[in-house]
């Protein structure tokens, strides 16, 4: 793997809560890299740090102990600040629920990581609209998430997600609040934009079916990441 492939890396990442009963050590120890283009599929006991780990490497969480490279940014070096701002351009995320804002529009939505990240309205309502189509919703742009149905809501999180031509897309459980079929929509869907964009996605998952779309799949056991399981 040349090292100029790879887009997120983790090093010797650490976490621990300390809770009433004491420390709880989450993640003891976790190394990865991920490749431009890869979807990676990570897996493993509920409860077993999947959420933590996607927490830290979209750098929404600080590590205990560790770095995080995204791009070659050691993105925990960088103030608060700057990492917002980086964090808002470099990686797009969805939930298991989808975080949509309840009064705003599907478009609004959209638009509004890139409105914070600055530019020009037009364009930018414009490349929302163009990704709210690919997502299939030309049709939805001006209902409110409400007005949605759950896989509905999904893709404009996916859309969402997109906006800023992220270096990598990171979902906790996409599908985990979706019924098979519309879950089913949702993982083609992820496919279908890795292949025609190249993005690359990490993915927590106890959807065996997802996981088996990804390119490999890691799995979390006693805080370490097991060695990648390649799958195709
Ligand atoms: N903020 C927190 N404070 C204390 N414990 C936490 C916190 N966040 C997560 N945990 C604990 O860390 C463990 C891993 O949680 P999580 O990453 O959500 O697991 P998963 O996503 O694999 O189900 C769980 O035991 C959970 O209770
Ligand atoms: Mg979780």
């Amino acid at each position: 793997m040349a090292d100029d492939d790879i887009v997120l890396e983790g090093i010797d990442i650490h976490k621990s809560f300390q809770t009433g009963a004491g420390t709880l050590d989450v993640l003891t120890g976790i190394n990865l890299g991920i490749k431009k283009g890869e979807i990676v599929c990570v897996v493993g006991a509920s409860g077993v740090g999947k959420s933590t780990l996607l927490h830290i490497l979209g750098a929404l969480d600080r590590p205990t102990r560790g770095k995080v490279k995204l791009d070659s940014t050691d993105v925990f070096a960088l103030s608060d600040k700057k990492l917002a701002h980086f964090r808002n351009k470099t990686v797009g995320f969805v939930f298991q629920f989808h975080h949509l804002l309840p009064e705003f529009s599907a478009l609004e939505n959209v638009m509004l990581p890139r409105l914070i990240a600055g530019g020009d309205v037009v364009s930018i309502r414009k490349k929302a609209e163009e990704l709210l189509a690919e997502v299939g919703l030309s049709g939805r742009i001006q209902h409110q998430p409400g007005e949605l149905s759950g896989g509905e809501q999904q893709r404009v999180a996916v859309a969402r997600a997109f906006i800023n031509e992220p270096l990598i897309v990171i979902a906790d459980e996409p599908s985990g609040n979706l019924d098979k079929a519309t879950g089913e929509e949702l993982h083609n869907l992820i496919v279908e934009l890795n292949r025609k964009k190249g993005q690359t996605f990490v993915i927590a998952t106890h959807n065996q079916l997802l996981a088996e779309l990804g390119h490999r799949i890691i799995e979390i056991t006693e805080g370490k990441a097991v060695p990648y399981i390649v799958r195709k």
